[in-house]
């Protein structure tokens, strides 16, 4: 895989890495396509946190949409399943350099609308350490105005912003799931991403 090296060093180093050229323009054309179609055919739903809270509390802390991949692999896109031959393969890469021992992949398209937003938090549900990385695919170009920038956090200090990254289609974030603090800041405009884990 192209990059690795630059993967590798930067989980290393910081627990997170971007990069706007592992995805090709053309499967991130793709996905954005089958992420408007999901929602134009009403298959986004309201996400929900943990599980056994209410809606309520749910809009306080996230206000995006999810629509979930689900089912096998050939019933998938054609480019849904070159996306995830692409996550299969990450994964062969990273689990004998991290021990990271991830088997199996859960994800699902996003959708933000206008006024939405993820507070801050981590990618795990309390007492499962599952997650091992945390894979988002921005399949929208958001300008300064737009907002719906990820802001990620110190692993330790958790009060102190390490970077923001501005959403822009192909751009690929990549993190370690279990300890890094982010959220998503309000979004001005729809913001569609394909946000998934890689899960032991
Ligand atoms: C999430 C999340 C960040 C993003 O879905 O858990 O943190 O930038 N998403 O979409
Ligand atoms: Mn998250």
């Amino acid at each position: 895989m192209q990059e690795l090296d630059a993967l590798i060093e930067a989980l290393t180093e910081k627990r997170y890495y971007v990069s706007d050229t592992l995805i090709s323009n053309e499967l991130a054309h793709a996905l954005k396509d089958e992420a408007q179609t999901r929602f134009h055919i009403g298959d986004f739903q309201e996400a929900k946190v943990g599980r056994q809270l209410t809606k309520r509390l749910d809009e306080r802390i996230r206000g995006d949409l999810t629509s979930w991949i689900e089912g096998d692999m050939a019933n998938h896109s054609l480019a849904l399943q070159q996306y995830l031959k692409f996550l299969d393969n990450l994964k062969d890469q990273l689990n004998p350099i991290f021990y990271l021992g991830i088997r199996s992949y859960e994800g699902h398209f996003a959708c933000y609308d206008e006024g939405a937003f993820y507070r801050k938090h981590v990618d795990q549900h309390r007492g499962r350490g599952l997650r091992r990385l945390s894979v988002i695919l921005y399949l929208s170009d958001m300008s300064n105005d737009d907002g719906g920038e990820v802001v990620i956090y110190h692993h330790q200090k958790q009060d102190v912003e390490v970077t923001r990254i501005r959403p822009k289609l192909g751009r690929l974030l990549i993190f370690l799931s279990e300890d890094l603090p982010h959220e998503v800041l309000p979004a001005y405009k729809a913001r569609l991403s394909l946000t998934g884990w890689l899960r032991a």
